[in-house]
């Protein structure tokens, strides 16, 4: 309770909620936010330190206000054809979800997502006041294109988020659906791909449908697969005219000359760093596998994290866990934790500790 004396007018709508965050614990294994264990390799964080030096004489003078440079770079990253012109950056892709909802939705406008879906759609609507339906999956936490375009159909919302791989629960939707909302929903579709890097074998972009649909934009961020979350950069495909309305929100010289540079280094060096991805795929496979061995119930996931349970009693679990020294999150939904892929060694710590459970769990 805050003193009377002390309170501030925050906005009503704001009320109430909590900032977003994970508990930060120091636990020896923390499988418990969806980041990349391993450091940028060494050739790689060298190049991005020469070029930062070498910056560092002109922090003077103000950055490329439309970071050209590294649009054209991930526009040539994200292929099918796109160019600069369909691409937009900012400080990670949060920040991108928030200028689209600036543009697009703002007051006396709605926005939708499929829950459970990543708590920050919610809470970027909110915080734009747009107001927010919650919308819901079908059971194992699938979409249908029939369940999908029935929803939209009565929200008629100016924004659908669509998850896809899907936080928490780390499954896909195809591309049919996401095409079956495009072609139903009245204002804009926001395709987040923030894990699309870890799709398994035929998991295919909504960067595909963006000649199709005018009003479709997909989002997608360094800060996974390129291990690369504390260089904060995020960024949107789209059509040109998306781009364009985009950026009448953003805030001018949003992304500061030293993002602009490491990001661009960090995308010559692609290879290096994706090849990390295979790394942490091929852990997240041996959870989800070790974990339907020990009769779990498993999503399977196109990212680098699983969803698990179904558990009696969720919070006795993840403090059982936390007790082993390993941290996993409680998403909060009744009976799954999810846990994030590490290094070898941390699977073996995770599925040992699992395998220690009590029965009945
Ligand atoms: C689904 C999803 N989208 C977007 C983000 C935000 O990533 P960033 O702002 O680092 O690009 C996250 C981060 O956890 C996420 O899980």
């Amino acid at each position: 309770m805050v003193d009377p004396f002390e309170e501030l007018p925050l906005r009503d709508e704001l009320r109430g909620m909590t900032p977003y965050g994970a508990p930060q614990l120091d636990v020896a294994v923390r499988l418990n936010t969806n980041g990349d264990p391993y450091p940028l390799p060494e050739p790689v964080a060298e190049a991005i330190e020469k070029s930062v030096r070498e910056l560092v004489r002109d922090l003077n003078r103000y950055p490329d206000r439309d970071a050209m440079a590294l649009r054209e770079d991930l526009a040539a990253y994200v292929g099918h054809g796109m160019t600069a012109e369909n691409v937009w950056a900012a400080n990670g892709s949060n920040e991108v979800q928030q200028q689209l909802l600036m543009a697009f939705g703002g007051p006396g406008r709605t926005a939708m997502g499929f829950s459970p879906s990543y708590s920050m759609h919610p809470l970027l609507a909110k915080a734009t006041g747009t107001s927010w339906y919650d919308a819901h999956r079908t059971s194992g936490f699938n979409l249908t294109r029939e369940h999908a375009m029935a929803q939209v159909r009565v929200f008629q919302p100016d924004i659908v988020f669509v998850c896809s791989p899907n936080n928490p629960t780390g499954n896909s939707i195809s591309l049919d659906t996401v095409a079956a909302i495009a072609s139903e929903a009245p204002g804009m579709v926001i395709v987040d791909e923030a894990y699309f890097e870890f799709g398994r074998e035929g998991t295919r972009s909504a960067v595909e449908l963006i000649p199709q649909f005018p009003r479709l934009v997909v989002t997608r961020t360094m800060s996974k697969a390129f291990g690369f979350a504390g260089g904060r950069v995020g960024y949107m495909i789209g059509r040109p005219l998306a781009v364009e309305y985009v950026q009448l929100t953003r805030l001018p010289y949003h992304l500061s000359s030293l993002t602009q540079a490491a990001a661009r280094v960090a995308l010559a060096h692609q290879t290096a760093l994706l090849a990390q991805v295979e790394a942490i795929k091929a852990q997240r496979d041996r959870i989800v596998a070790g974990l339907k061995e020990l009769g779990l119930t498993v999503i399977d996931s196109d990212a680098n994290f699983v969803l698990f349970g179904q558990f009696k009693d969720t919070k006795r679990v993840w403090q059982t866990l936390l007790d082993a020294g390993v941290l996993v999150r409680d998403p909060g939904l009744d009976g799954w934790l999810r846990v994030t892929a590490g290094t070898p060694e941390e699977t073996n710590a995770f599925l040992r500790a699992m395998g220690q459970l009590p029965d009945g769990s």
